[in-house]
């Protein structure tokens, strides 16, 4: 408990008490006076079942090698089930139905039906966000917090918001005859697994496309838990595939010839994997990769507003997270106050069970991801960056991590060049605009970007040179159907959302 009462209390110059700004000492006890009691979602209606099959021509169908791969909890390493593991074979079978569907259903399908069929996707997607969000969070980590208020909303929006599309297409592209391009291939990543199939699997469904999607490895129940959503909302058979397994599977898909399209979110090592596989075929490609974000916080800026963001901007799901704002650029005159408000709050940040409703960070998706996050921070070290953890305690079990800072570091280390998909923040100071802009630009990615001041002039003058496919300017990490997101640079090719996010599932004709 601490001995701060409700009020802050100074003495005056003449001695006497006077009332201060709740604000002005904000030597940043924040939370540190209320102890949350735990708040643990349940999960005991949730139905998982032991084994899942691919999704191929509306039935879950048996792996035709009959082998499977686990996938667990992270924050408990309990197997959570297994999952089949795709083969050639069974992408070519997804491949078919998929084909068939699309010639004789999808695509002779009047825009109108086709949204009708969307639209009820996603309102089934409402119904069942309760169940989607506790298995999201049981497969992948990230706090229940999360995956209740941003991840589920946020893919029954993108299927809403692509529904609508469905039967509008020729006024989105005025003058064009939009045609579909056919069956696509989509692979997604772990670390938004419902939210990156709805922005892959909605543009491609309300332009006309059949799909084969495939999860990542180590979060596929909420794909196939989608399927079933499929299967109930009664959608033609073959329109939505879903075929289960690591990166072999994946590649199975690029490769195969009758694909049109590769949609691909992930890293930018597969990502250019992928583009060297599609180099010399007709196929269309669309590339999300990764970044390594830069935040800019001017000295004008609201300090405790721009606190709130830095901390969102690096630790919202772990920190995994393409667009996360990783590198913190804060002006010289507030570096100081900034940082040490930013120790006080990584502080009262609460680190632990993902399913408790209070708790800010969850586990980190994977060993794998959990050891290259310590590696990274080996690495921070020995680069000679001066580091701080939060005091935050950890469980016992599963892959946590603290959220960490490193301060001191330069532009030209590992840290700030790297991607490190962790709950790991670089911070570096800047005296000009234009050296804030040059230290944003000096990175392999340009994916998304921050910029905090009070003043619009400074926001035009800094989105304009920084190059990101994005800028949130005093936010950060807000994301919405109607907005187009992608990348420049090693960060990626085509943008998904809006409007924008339909060129890749279109061919346009005259
Ligand atoms: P990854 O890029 O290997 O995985 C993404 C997806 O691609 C998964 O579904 C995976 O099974 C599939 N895949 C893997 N190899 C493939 C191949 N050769 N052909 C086709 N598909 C393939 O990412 P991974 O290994 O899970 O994570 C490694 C690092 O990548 C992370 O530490 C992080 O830095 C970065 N990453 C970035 C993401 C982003 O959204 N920017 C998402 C996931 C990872
Ligand atoms: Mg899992």
């Amino acid at each position: 408990m601490s001995e701060k009462t409700g009020t802050n209390i100074t003495k005056a110059a003449n001695g006497s008490p006077k009332p201060s700004s709740p604000n002005s000492d904000l030597k940043n006890e924040f939370a540190a006076f209320l102890n949350y009691a735990p708040a643990p979602e349940s999960s005991e209606h949730i139905e998982i079942k032991d084994r899942y099959q691919h999704f191929i021509d509306g039935d879950f169908t048996e792996p035709v090698k009959n082998r499977y791969f686990k996938s667990i909890n992270p924050a408990t390493e309990a197997v959570l089930s297994e999952f089949a593991e795709g083969t050639s074979e069974d992408v070519d079978a997804a491949v078919k139905a998929a084909r068939k569907a699309y010639d004789k259903q999808w695509s002779v399908l009047s825009g109108k039906e086709r949204g009708k069929y969307i639209f009820r996707i996603a309102r089934m997607i409402q119904e069942r966000s309760r169940e989607l969000a506790i298995t999201e969070t049981m497969d992948g980590g990230k706090p229940i917090r999360e995956s209740r208020d941003v991840d589920v909303p946020l893919a029954a929006a993108y299927f809403f918001y692509y529904a609508g599309w469905a039967d509008k297409l020729k006024y989105a592209f005025p003058g064009k005859t939009p045609v579909p391009v056919g069956v696509c291939g989509q692979i997604i990543p772990w670390n938004f697994p419902l939210l990156m199939l709805s922005w892959k699997i909605a543009p491609a469904l309300a332009a006309g496309n059949t799909v084969v999607l495939k999860p990542a490895e180590t979060t596929p129940l909420t794909a196939l838990k989608f399927a079933e959503i499929c299967r109930d909302a009664g959608l033609p058979k073959g329109v939505v595939n879903i075929v289960t397994g690591a990166g072999q599977t994946g590649a199975a898909l690029v490769d195969h010839p009758d694909v049109d399209k590769i949609a691909f979110t992930g890293s930018t090592e597969v990502g250019k994997i992928i583009q060297k596989s599609l180099a010399g075929t007709s196929k269309k490609y669309s590339l999300e990769l990764g970044g390594k974000g830069p935040n800019i916080v001017y000295d004008d800026a609201p300090v405790d507003q721009a606190v709130e963001g830095v901390i969102n901007a690096i630790f919202f799901n772990q920190g995994h997270v393409c667009c996360a704002g990783s590198r913190l650029l804060v002006q010289e005159g507030i570096a100081e106050k900034l940082i040490e408000k930013l120790k006080a709050r990584m502080d009262s940040l609460i680190v632990g069970d993902p399913l408790d409703k209070n708790t800010d960070i969850g586990a980190i998706n994977s060993k794998m991801q959990f050891e290259k996050i310590e590696k990274y921070i080996e690495i921070g070290k020995n680069e000679g960056a001066e580091f701080y953890q939060s005091s935050s305690e950890l469980p016992s079990n599963g892959f946590f991590c603290k959220p960490t800072i490193f301060t001191g570091v330069s532009q030209s280390n590992r840290i700030v060049q790297e991607e490190i998909f962790g709950p790991v923040l670089t911070i570096q100071t800047f005296r000009t605009p234009q050296e804030a802009i040059e230290k944003a630009n000096n990175t392999p990615y340009g994916l998304a970007s921050g910029v905090w001041t009070d003043k619009g002039s400074k926001i035009f003058e800094t989105g304009k040179s920084v190059r990101s496919g994005v800028m949130w300017s005093n936010t950060y990490n807000k994301f919405d159907p109607t907005s187009p997101f992608g990348g420049y640079k090693e960060s990626g090719i085509g943008r998904e959302g809006g409007l924008h996010g339909l060129y890749p599932y279109v061919n346009l004709g005259h």
